[in-house]
């Protein structure tokens, strides 16, 4: 039996990384006032539909949709930021408090064709504001993955931002861009062609070679923002100036999902190939009120943590395993007895503790003690029980000390702790 295409394990020596930059991110969200959120992996297919878009590739061609024993239509979800709005509208969380902010991490799914970088299911580290306009909150969240990628070591990233205004002024973009794909027609893909009236924003986001030659000079939203949209987005840049934080202006950059409005970026790596975007996200004003909320300014992003990963892999070791604190050689029946009591104890109090059970020679033993990186290792046997005595040997500097068995567990959680 195989993993699905697309789908992986993720083996015990490549977790270290996972599990610091989780700590990491972790610790930097809550000091920036983050709750962790846990929310489902599957939904109604519905609500990806709507918040996502109907004519986006996620929903149109990477969702997994099944129907289940009643025949409702249900989702893995293929991102986060739907499911914490469904949540913030479902438990009416505006209500007491409008401005929230939440973090999440976990599996995402999307049936995209898989290469480096690109899996089927995939980690996300999401998080989420809701209930803030001002664009201070915009350069904000870019700031916190600036320090976040500062405080993991990671250099070479680009933070790419755009605005793709709101509804005040989409129109007459909407306009200008139907007007001039109207004369490229015959250069674009069909599924672009077949986009047009739904959804022409997509076409900018399409990645075929052809229609990305033919839509090159296509108008940018960032040329018929607003003056609140502009305002808004001098703001973030302003700001991001003042705190010291790169960024390039990208008229290009238009996103995959369909409920963006003002400010919208992604962090970008030379590193991956062709896929290399780390992170992205971006306001969403109008979601909370079409999901059924109330009119709630929202924005948020998402780290690809996979991707994260292999960057940090790319320029770092995994960090090494601590190692072990104690390894018990115990040679006979009466000492293995001891030995598993002892190694339960102790693991108990917090040190952490191997016993081999197989009844291997004392060479074979350390051997192993050696692989686990053991800092001590008790030795039991025979003589030793008749002792009443065992030995513990420092494996650092080699010395040896007898300890009492009676007084064996105070002895060593003095030495652990
Ligand atoms: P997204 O750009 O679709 O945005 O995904 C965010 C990140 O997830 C990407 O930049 C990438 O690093 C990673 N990612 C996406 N697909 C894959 C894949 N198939 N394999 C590996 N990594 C992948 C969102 O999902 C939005 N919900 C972000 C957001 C939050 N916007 C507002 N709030």
């Amino acid at each position: 039996m195989q993993t699905i295409r697309g789908f992986r394990d993720i083996l015990p020596e490549h977790i270290a990384l996972w599990q610091k930059v989780e700590k990491v991110a972790i610790d930097l969200f809550e000091a920036f006032g983050f709750k962790e959120i846990r929310i489902p992996v599957l939904e109604k297919t519905q609500l990806f539909a709507r918040s996502i878009g109907e004519a986006t590739d996620i929903v149109e061609k990477e969702m997994y949709t099944f129907a289940d024993r009643k025949g409702d239509k249900l989702t893995l979800r293929p991102e986060a930021t739907a499911s914490i709005v469904r949540s913030y509208i479902q438990h009416k969380m505006y209500a007491t408090d409008p401005v929230r902010k939440f973090f999440m991490t976990g599996p995402m799914f999307r049936r995209e064709r898989p290469q480096k970088g690109r899996y089927r299911q995939f980690y996300q580290i999401d998080a989420e504001v809701f209930g803030v306009e001002s664009g201070f909150i915009d350069s904000q969240l870019i700031y916190l993955l600036n320090e976040l990628f500062k405080r993991l070591g990671l250099t070479g990233l680009s933070a790419h931002i755009n605005s793709l205004g709101c509804p005040k002024c989409r129109p007459s973009f909407q306009k200008a861009l139907l007007e001039f794909l109207e004369l490229k027609k015959d250069k674009l893909c069909d599924n672009c062609l077949r986009r047009i009236d739904k959804n022409p924003l997509r076409i900018l986001d399409c990645k075929g070679q052809d229609c990305h030659a033919a839509i090159k000079d296509a108008p940018a939203t960032l040329d018929y923002l607003c003056n609140d949209c502009s305002e808004h987005f001098d703001l973030v840049k302003t700001t991001l100036e003042e705190q010291g934080v790169d960024f390039i202006v990208d008229k290009t950059l238009v996103r995959g999902l369909d409920y963006y409005t003002r400010t919208a970026w992604e962090i970008l790596t030379d590193s991956l190939g062709a896929q290399s975007a780390v992170a992205g996200g971006g306001r969403y004003d109008g979601l909370v009120k079409e999901l059924g909320g109330p009119d709630t300014p929202a924005i948020g992003f998402a780290i690809g943590f996979d991707r994260l990963v292999e960057v940090m892999e790319q320029i770092s070791q995994n960090p090494s395993d601590s190692g072990l604190d104690l390894f018990i050689i115990s040679i006979g029946d009466i000492a293995m007895k001891k030995g598993y009591l002892w190694s339960c104890e102790l693991n108990q109090a917090g040190i952490s503790t191997e016993i081999d059970y197989r009844g291997k020679s004392l060479k074979a033993l350390m051997k192993r003690a050696n692989k686990f990186n053991a800092r001590y290792v008790l030795i039991v046997g025979e003589t030793e029980i008749n002792q009443n005595a065992a030995v513990l040997r420092n494996m650092n500097t080699k010395d040896q000390d007898s300890i009492d068995i009676d007084t064996l567990i105070p002895e060593l959680i003095k030495i652990f702790k």
